[in-house]
């Protein structure tokens, strides 16, 4: 019987190392969160990076990271140190994440990172084709493995393969300054099915292919000399249901039930029953925004002091990529700017920021997610922004306000959101606002409709969708060989 199998940087479970035993923890990230769901339904395997550099894996328990990573369907790719120094930190981290988020003062082009690059997805490549068997669908993951589906097609010509971007793809004028930019191009076209989450993306992808290597673009298909690649939009979608379900099982909890968070979060609303909790969540990176978030909020807070210990801004920032300076200095201004606004504006019984750098269990994003009334989410760019979805979905009650960037991919769908423009803070405060003083009424109206997009674009519709479409590519192969 065929199988999927599924290809991306990291797995869904990232194994450690704890006094000499494994431990596994699930992978932060809207693409782990997603396409764990799917490959927990179907029949598939789910190859990528454990999280761990090699040389950190005792001899003895080399064999246990196998045998744990089977156990969820999954194989583990083991990178060494310097593999993750020039793949992951280098051109991964530095070089494409940047660019395609338009940070083009970031991004950095060296030789050694791209060789190291070409190196390890043609690791990932290899590792595929020892598992794949003919009428098998092939589904590569994200913009660490840009070559994989060329180096793979180069080794089975037949073989189906689709590939999905989970950042933006940046527009022409931005992607044609990658010294790179052909091989990029040309490793991406070796699938079948190219899938964004958002038409923008496809249509600047479909230009710089146009425009850089010349191929003939009619609509969505692209002519090559042997095939056809058919490139489209499929927004993901969340497990909506797991996200609901979570939601109503938290508010079943008894008192003893409760996380220590839930009951500080209590403990906030019983002292201050007319404050509002404000929600920001994300990984802590650049182009999630944060500090101009801060910004925005201390710009609130000056406009309009009516709101001093009315509000509390709930900020988690979960660590990610620590290794990369931008990250690193992004760290800094953060504390900073968290220090000097609370410095600002704490009153003895009152301060505006809870600040929490750190991963949480799923239970505690389940607690933030149903406490806060508002949650702002402000990237400067995002390829759709999962945590937006989650919030909506979670609000069982209908109630909460979600502000969100226009510049995430997200955004497109979420019309009933209040949308903003992350740079401008005086648009940020007034939405801030106007989300405080929303009426019950109108929330109640807006996170319906959210929610019934939410609940019939999950990310089960999302995943059949693509392979729907991937399996059509067969059909259309057929037709151009007929031709
Ligand atoms: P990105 O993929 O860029 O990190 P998304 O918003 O699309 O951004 O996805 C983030 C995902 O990571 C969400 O599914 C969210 O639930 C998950 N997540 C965020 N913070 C945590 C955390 N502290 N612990 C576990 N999962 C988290
Ligand atoms: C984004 C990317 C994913 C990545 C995740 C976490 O969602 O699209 O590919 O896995 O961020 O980043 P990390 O570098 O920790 O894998």
């Amino acid at each position: 019987m065929s199988k999927t199998i599924i290809i991306s940087n990291r797995l869904p479970l990232q194994i450690n190392i704890e006094n000499d035993n494994l431990e596994v923890t699930p992978s932060v990230g809207g693409l782990a969160t997603g396409l764990k769901s799917f490959h927990k339904e179907g029949d598939s395997i789910w190859i990528g990076w454990s999280g761990m550099p090699e040389e950190e894996i005792p001899e003895h328990l080399i064999e246990d990271v196998k045998i744990k990573a089977r156990e969820e369907d999954c194989v583990a790719v083991n990178l060494t140190n310097d593999e993750i120094d020039g793949f992951y930190y280098g051109f991964s981290n530095r070089t494409v994440w940047p660019l395609f988020h338009y940070f083009m003062e970031y991004t950095e082009s060296d030789d050694w990172y791209w060789e190291t690059y070409k190196r390890v997805n043609q690791k990932y490549a290899e590792e595929v084709l020892k598992h794949y068997e003919e009428g098998d669908h092939i589904w590569v993951h994200d913009y660490q493995l840009l070559l994989v589906p060329n180096m793979i097609r180069e080794h089975a010509p037949e073989a189906i393969i689709g590939f999905f971007n989970h950042i933006p793809f940046p527009s022409y004028e931005v992607f044609r300054t990658l010294p790179w930019r052909e091989e990029v191009l040309e490793g991406v076209l070796g699938a079948d099915l190219i899938g964004f989450h958002t038409y923008d993306y496809e249509r600047h992808f479909l230009s710089s292919v146009s425009r850089i290597l010349r191929h003939q673009v009619d609509f969505n298909e692209i002519t090559l000399p042997d095939r056809i690649v058919k490139v489209d939009s499929f927004p993901m979608g969340i497990d909506y249901d797991k996200f609901e379900k979570a939601a109503l099982n938290h508010f079943e909890n008894t008192a003893e039930d409760k996380s220590e968070l839930q009951r500080r979060l209590d403990h906030h609303l019983k002292a201050t029953p007319d404050a509002k909790l404000i929600l920001s969540l994300d990984r802590l990176d650049y182009t999630k925004g944060i500090a101009n978030r801060l910004r925005a909020f201390e710009f609130f807070l000056d406009k309009y002091p009516e709101f001093i210990e009315k509000v509390r801004l709930v900020m988690l920032a979960v660590p990610s990529r620590s290794n990369v300076p931008q990250y690193q200095r992004l760290k800094r201004e953060i504390d900073e700017l968290v220090g000097r606004i609370n410095g600002k504006f704490s009153t003895v019984s009152w301060t505006p920021i809870w600040y929490f750098y750190r991963s949480m269990p799923f239970e505690n994003l389940i607690d933030l997610y149903t406490s806060c009334d508002i949650a702002l989410l402000t990237p400067i760019r995002d390829g759709m922004n999962l945590v937006a979805k989650e919030y909506v979905a979670t609000r069982t009650d209908h109630t909460g306000v979600l502000i969100l960037s226009e510049m995430a991919g997200a955004a497109h769908e979420m019309n009933e959101a209040i949308l903003i423009n992350p740079n401008n803070f005086d648009q940020m405060a007034k939405a801030l606002k106007q989300a405080f003083e929303m009426p019950r009424e109108e929330q109640i109206e807006r996170n319906k409709m959210l929610q019934k997009r939410l609940k019939r674009y999950s990310v089960e519709k999302w995943a059949q969708d693509f392979m729907k479409a991937l399996r059509n590519t067969e059909d259309n192969r057929q037709a151009f060989e007929a031709s």
